[in-house]
């Protein structure tokens, strides 16, 4: 298996009971991020280990590169059509299973890859998990016409939902714009709590220059909590989580 002292024990707990799901002949999401890619290099190993024929798509350049280097098949999404599954990081997981994305700025293709699929698994370390999301900043992915406008579009909205004054900044690698793999930029909002994902979702859609915001919601069929222990905690939308969370009936120790 893939080099298991280098990996935090909780991602690759997580990695290897989603790796678990995949079965011979599936077509294959592959999400973006650490957690992600410790994903790919157990699905490489286990697919070269027992020969099985996957079909893959990226939802970033660099998931790309790391798959074919590993020897996965990688394919554009429309040559494949659909997904079967697809497994994926988030950056928060809530208990309906809404998540944050885009902490690596490639919310936008890993929604258009979960849209595209049957299933949607996240996997994740405990940290990733909130009873409210919105402590991390939510990403945004914006086009850079107009970029000033849509920052004050986006301010005029969060007003409207009773989350004005919140920093509303542009994410940037050193003094440099980050660009994503679309040619787009991101801003970050700093939100502290999201008591309605719904309706932010909702207005952030409908502002024009936003090509597409991190709120993932009722897109998740599953997540995976890795535990530094090697164990991993199954969540479905139903689940309460409350302080025992990880601790709760349902644990599957050592996968
Ligand atoms: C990429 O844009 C994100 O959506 C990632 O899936 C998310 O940030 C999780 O990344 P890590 O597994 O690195 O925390």
């Amino acid at each position: 298996m893939a080099q298991v002292s280098e990996v935090d024990p909780a991602k690759l707990a997580a990695a290897r009971a989603a790796v678990a799901l995949v079965q011979d002949g599936m077509r294959l999401g592959l999400g973006t991020g650490s957690t992600a890619s410790v994903m790919v290099r157990e699905l490489a190993a286990r697919a070269e280990a027992e020969g099985l024929r996957l079909r893959c798509a990226a939802t970033s350049k660099a998931t790309a590169d790391l798959a074919e280097n590993l020897g996965l098949r990688v394919e554009a999404l429309d040559a494949i059509g659909w997904l079967d599954l697809t497994i994926d990081g988030a950056d928060e997981v809530d208990g309906q299973l809404h998540l944050i994305k885009g902490g690596g700025a490639a919310h936008l293709r890993e929604k258009i890859v979960a849209a595209a699929s049957d299933r949607m698994v996240v996997i994740a370390d405990p940290g990733k998990v909130v009873e409210t999301l919105g402590a991390f900043p939510l990403p945004v992915e914006v086009l850079e016409f107009g970029f000033e406008t849509t920052r004050k579009l986006i301010r005029r909205a969060l007003e409207g939902l009773e989350l004005g004054g919140r920093d509303v900044m542009q994410r940037l690698r050193g003094s440099d714009p980050v660009i994503t793999d679309e040619g787009n930029l991101i801003l970050d909002l700093h939100l502290g709590e999201i008591p309605d994902p719904v309706a932010l979702a909702r207005a952030l859609s409908a502002i024009p220059g936003v090509v597409e915001h991190g709120l993932f919601l009722g897109m998740c069929d599953l997540a995976i909590i890795g535990r530094p222990d090697g164990g991993v905690t199954e969540l479905s939308r139903e689940a309460d989580l409350d302080a025992d969370m990880l601790a709760a009936e349902g644990d599957r120790d050592g996968v």
